[in-house]
């Protein structure tokens, strides 16, 4: 893994803080809060989404609206609430209208995750939706090609990538939805493997 682009001096608290305050890119005029991420801090399993959307962007907090709800209810399939793992975006400031990312938003956010990955250390990583997933397989060392193609594999190095379907995506087409539950049922034999 590449070594961050800045350093942080203390823990997970203080990189919340400097999130929160964050104007390396444009978002910061147009957000409302900036979301760090939430969960335990060395947690086995980090999700990293795209970025907040409207509900988001007004509580503070990852993934509560519509596709949080289904997240939560991928998780119970799995026997895991919230609290069992890390859920975080690549990028932490919502995009007008929940438009994509820039790369240029991308760049400026990445060393932030990449300090999230260094210290929590979680051992699988489970990127939802192409933006993200594309990000951590390069920053890994692999090549993504599409995330239909990507979806429900096993990339296995020093962390474990398991990139998904984004459940925003999932929702709108349904047809994806089924790849996604087998990808938590991926997740689930990954971790029973470790436990063994
Ligand atoms: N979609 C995301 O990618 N992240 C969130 O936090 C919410 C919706």
């Amino acid at each position: 893994m590449q070594t961050s682009l800045f350093s942080f001096d203390s823990a997970g608290d203080s990189l919340d803080d400097k999130i929160r305050e964050c104007k390396k890119c444009g978002l910061w005029k147009t957000r409302t809060h900036a979301v760090p991420g939430e969960g335990g801090f060395r947690k086995k399993v980090m999700f990293v989404g795209e970025a907040p959307g409207k509900w988001e962007d007004i509580k503070g907090r990852p993934f509560v609206g519509a596709a949080g709800k289904y997240l939560d209810e991928l998780l119970a399939t799995i026997g895991l609430s919230r609290d069992d793992v890390y859920i975080t975006n690549i990028v932490k400031c919502r995009p007008p209208n929940n438009r994509d990312p820039t790369d240029e938003e991308i760049r400026a956010c990445a060393p932030y995750l990449e300090w999230q990955i260094e210290h929590m250390r979680p051992r699988v990583i489970c990127p939802l939706g192409r933006f993200s997933a594309k990000f951590i397989l390069e920053k890994f060392g692999f090549t993504m090609k599409s995330i239909t193609a990507a979806q429900g594999k096993i990339y296995r190095g020093d962390i474990i990538i398991i990139p998904m379907f984004h459940p925003a995506a999932a929702l709108y087409h349904g047809k994806w939805k089924p790849e996604l539950e087998k990808a938590f049922a991926t997740l689930k034999s990954v971790l029973d493997d470790m436990e063994n």
